[in-house]
């Protein structure tokens, strides 16, 4: 074969005939064979035919191969001993190249599988590419995620240093990043009982276990062991003790985190979800820092709290001391305000303490003073606020709350204290207990804190001189008259004399309670029950001028003496008369010590020369002198008071109306005796 044809047929098997002209095999002799252009129209019929001999060669080619191609023209010459006609070698050419261009679409055919396989390998490897960028952008934005609410954790902490607070806070947060449905915090430092607790999502079933003090502190404490996060992926196919819990809580995935303070675990937070593999180990590392960065916050909580703690509790009863008491007055009466509601004070004094200190010790007088203060706190709603207001005073807030629920509530610590009693050590019995209660409630008693003490104080007094063991609310007739206007004036005016002498605060509400039962028993009109509530306060306003010594001299008094406070009508009518709005109530102020015989003062009037309220003021006045302990006597049994009454008809008293108000009283103390023998016998 020439050096041409070796040529033609290397370009024919490398493909490099594309664009060629087409070759066609011309055989010249036995062993040579030459190449010559033929134009494409001569080929193109002939590979359109589909004969047998045809269709054969190029089976033969397929599956011989090239090399079987290349050696047919030979083996053509050796069988063909004579000359092949021109009919023949162009068939054979034909089929050769027919065969060549089947080669050739099977090439292709094969190099467009290879194109579509490397096109789909291609398009798998983007959608790979394509989930790993989702991946990661997912794992970014979850980062993102985790590192704001890292930030939104540490302003939680750093807002509230209230432990239960800044606990549900933080538990909310910590479930939200996580997906968790429910979770439970417990702060219980070692040796001591749960201080915290916090729960989010969890059931109310599970709610009122964990009120009930589940889980115990033993089991907490072995919880606590551990000194990191445990993520529980599936709880159903975890024993382990965290697993155990968690499925207890009704967790199908869960987090146990201990919560450390510096090295010590202090704490133990449980998060969850029903689901399983909700939450899983990735998580661990992020909880981790999240139970460390609160550890820190809650025992800084901590530490203020039990600072804040002690700042504002009394040491021996742990109830609120003198000063919180009265930032939590002056805060429950702006609640009261917003809520357009009554806010009761309720001042405690125990009975005879100083018979505890005195016979048992100071140390049996601090146990006094507990357990009051716990009988206290059993018998009062959590609502209410209690604390020791003084030695042995004690005092209660009760928001919304009127004169006559705030009395049943004294009267319902009375009952508690009074079943307690007190058993000193190595005695078998114990000795009662027993305290004086006074009432008073914001704003119809006082408008400024200081107005409202006065009164519950006032009202404590009259329940001590009353023989202690007893429950004292204002009058119906004091809460009229506070409603007069003006009476804030008439207030002062009383707190002044009251800062001179206690008693007369106390005297002057019983002169104004005796009139107001006269008035009525007399069907004076309701103006005037008005004017005679009022003038009984101010009755005595005129011993603001009279010195302390001789307002509270004990035993009697001299002649001089006698001269001074004699001289306290003309005194208090001089203030009265000053005052425009009190005019009314001047011939009260200035002749409640008249008598009907004339033999009164300051000026001797007699029978009805004595203005009509002076006569009513002054057998109010005596009722009240009579029923008064004083320090250098009791007061008087009613019996004896309203003989006494009877006696000084004519003489000290306008006969009418003294018997107007012995019969009244008769009536009332008949009725209330009645009562009482009802309710014994009930
Ligand atoms: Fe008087």
């Amino acid at each position: 074969m020439s050096e041409q044809s070796d040529k033609i047929a290397a370009g024919w098997r490398n493909g490099d005939h594309v664009g060629r002209p087409k070759l066609k095999l011309v055989t010249v002799g036995e062993d040579d064979v030459t190449a010559a252009a033929v134009p494409d129209q001569s080929e193109a019929p002939r590979r359109r035919r589909t004969d047998a001999s045809m269709e054969a060669s190029v089976v033969d080619a397929e599956s011989t191969g090239a090399s079987q191609r290349v050696e047919r023209p030979s083996r053509v010459v050796e069988e063909g001993r004579s000359k092949p006609s021109p009919a023949d070698l162009r068939a054979k050419r034909s089929g050769e190249l027919e065969s060549e261009s089947n080669a050739r679409f099977l090439k292709l055919s094969e190099e467009k599988q290879a194109v579509e396989l490397a096109r789909a390998q291609i398009a798998q490897w983007a959608q790979m590419l394509e989930e790993r960028v989702e991946d990661r952008t997912a794992e970014i934005a979850r980062r993102n995620s985790q590192l704001t609410m890292l930030n939104t954790l540490a302003k939680a902490i750093n807002q509230s240093l209230d432990p239960s607070q800044m606990s549900s806070a933080v538990l909310e947060l910590v479930c939200e990043l996580f997906g968790a449905d429910m979770g439970a915090i417990w702060i219980c430092p070692p040796g001591q009982s749960v201080e915290v607790q916090a729960h989010y999502g969890l059931s109310d079933v599970w709610n009122r276990r964990l009120q009930r003090g589940w889980p115990s502190r033993d089991l907490l404490q072995l919880h606590m062991q551990a000194r990191f996060s445990a993520v529980v992926s599936d709880t159903t196919k975890d024993i382990t003790p965290e697993g155990r819990m968690a499925r207890h809580l009704g967790m199908g995935s869960a987090a146990v985190l201990p919560i450390k303070s510096r090295t010590e675990v202090i704490g133990l937070m449980v998060i969850g979800s029903v689901e399983p593999g909700v939450l899983d180990a990735e998580d661990a590392t992020v909880l981790d820092v999240f139970s460390e960065q609160f550890g820190v916050g809650i025992t800084n909580a901590l530490l203020y709290e039990d600072a804040r703690r002690r700042a504002e509790r009394d040491p021996v009863t742990g109830l609120y001391n003198h000063r919180t008491l009265q930032q939590m007055l002056l805060q429950a009466m702006s609640h009261a305000d917003d809520d357009r509601s009554s806010l009761a004070v309720v001042l405690m004094d125990l009975d005879n303490f100083k018979f505890f200190n005195d016979t048992y010790g100071h140390l049996s007088g601090d146990d006094v003073l507990r357990l009051v203060g716990v009988a206290i706190e059993q018998a009062i709603d959590p609502k209410a606020v209690c604390g020791r207001y003084g030695g042995d005073e004690f005092m209660l807030l009760l928001p919304g709350t009127d004169h006559r629920t705030a009395a049943k509530v004294a009267q319902k610590v009375r009952k508690v204290l009074s079943d307690a009693g007190y058993r000193p050590s190595g005695q078998q019995q114990n000795v009662p207990l027993a305290m004086s209660y006074g009432v008073a409630v914001y704003p119809s008693d006082g408008l400024s804190r200081h107005e409202l003490i006065v009164q519950a104080d006032a009202n404590l007094f009259r329940s001590k001189t009353g023989g202690g063991d007893v429950v004292s609310a204002p009058s119906p007739y004091i809460v009229r008259a506070r409603q007069i206007p003006g009476y804030e004036m008439i207030d002062s005016l009383i707190a002044t004399v009251d800062n001179k002498d206690r008693y007369t605060r106390r005297h002057s509400e019983d002169v104004a309670e005796y009139a107001y039962i006269l008035g009525e028993a007399m069907e004076v009109e309701p103006d005037m029950l008005d004017t005679l509530a009022v003038a009984g306060l101010l009755h005595d306003v005129g011993k603001i001028g009279i010195p302390d010594s001789i307002l509270r001299k004990p035993g009697k008094l001299t002649a001089d003496e006698m001269i001074a406070i004699q001289s306290h009508p003309t005194f208090g009518a001089l203030i009265v008369g000053a005052i425009p709005s009190l005019q009314h109530i001047l011939p009260a102020v200035r002749h409640h010590h008249e008598r009907w015989d004339g033999r009164g003062y300051p000026d001797a009037l007699a029978g009805e020369d004595i203005p009509l309220i002076a006569r009513i003021m002054a057998v109010a006045d005596a009722v009240s002198a009579m029923t008064t302990d004083r320090p250098y006597r009791n007061g008087m049994e009613w019996p004896q008071v309203l003989t006494n009454i009877e006696r000084g008809l004519g003489t000290q008293f306008d006969p009418e109306i003294g018997r107007v108000f012995v019969d009244a009283m008769r009536v009332r103390l008949g009725a209330a005796a009645e009562v009482d023998t009802l309710s014994k016998a009930a």
